[in-house]
């Protein structure tokens, strides 16, 4: 289970007409709260995390697997610290970024596979041939020895996620994985991420996506403003989000 115990996150972020500091004089008033305190357990199989533009939801998601540390407060994962035990954390809590380019890093597919093979420990004999089968698993396996770059942007996705997935992690946070997807495409990785036995945490502006969450968390300006079941608090992040419609003009008596 992922529990952040008042769990805060600041920024060095000096106003652009205040004074230049050096490293060793960065003041107090130039550090800024980004995130929280937030004190959560989060223990269903589907969370969705919804918020506007800039309001802390890939901060929140990054603090989940340590690629972001607490300024205060603790982030635990099965009881393991993320900012004493990162390198265990990160085994247990894979990531999906939403653009895959930012993720895939070897020339093909297969070889993008066989690296997390690696990281995850699995003997160089195998590696090829169990690459070769997460990729059919997600029906990429006529893609597998070509170049990165020759697939769509749907299918770099699907690799990214399958390259996740063959680290076998307890719990996948995906931070808006589907926002730079066509429908076909958003459908074909929603489908496979609502299949998964694996905790998922997932940010998103796909409120529809959202809905069938087993729980939704809405942030805004660095708090959690909604914890609760879909329909109330995407009802509560609506309301939050769009002005209320006039009141439609009176009709004849
Ligand atoms: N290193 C940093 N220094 C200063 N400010 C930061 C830093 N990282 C994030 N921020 C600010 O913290 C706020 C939250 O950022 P975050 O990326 O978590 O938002 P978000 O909800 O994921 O937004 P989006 O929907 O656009 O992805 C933003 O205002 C951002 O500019
Ligand atoms: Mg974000």
């Amino acid at each position: 289970m992922i529990a952040l115990d008042a769990a805060v996150v600041t920024a060095y972020a000096p106003a652009a007409d205040g004074p230049r500091r050096g490293r060793a004089r960065r003041a107090a008033e130039d550090v800024v709260r980004i995130l929280g305190p937030v004190t959560l357990d989060l223990t269903e199989h589907r969370i969705a995390v919804v918020g506007p533009n800039g309001s802390g939801k890939s901060t929140l998601a990054r603090l989940l697997n340590g690629l972001t540390l607490p300024s205060s407060g603790t982030v635990r994962v099965d009881g393991l610290d993320t900012a004493r035990d990162g390198a265990a954390v990160r085994r247990r809590v894979g990531f999906l970024f939403t653009d895959p380019d930012a993720q895939v890093v070897m020339p093909t597919p297969v070889e993008d596979v066989a690296l997390s093979l690696r990281r995850a420990g699995v003997p160089a004999a195998g590696r090829d041939a169990a690459a070769r089968a997460w990729l059919d698993r997600v029906g990429l396996a006529d893609r597998a020895d070509l170049p990165v770059r020759a697939l769509s942007g749907g299918q770099r996705q699907l690799l990214a996620l399958t390259a996740v997935l063959a680290t076998e992690p307890d719990v996948l946070v995906c931070d808006e994985p589907t926002t730079l997807l066509d429908l076909r495409w958003r459908a074909v990785v929603d489908a496979l991420l609502a299949d998964l036995p694996q905790q998922v945490v997932q940010v998103t502006h796909d409120l529809d996506a959202a809905a069938h969450a087993d729980r939704v968390l809405v942030v805004d300006d660095g708090q959690v403003v909604h914890d609760g079941p879909p329909a109330a608090a995407l009802a509560a992040y609506r309301a939050r989000m769009l002005p209320p419609t006039p009141a439609a003009p009176a009709g004849p008596a």
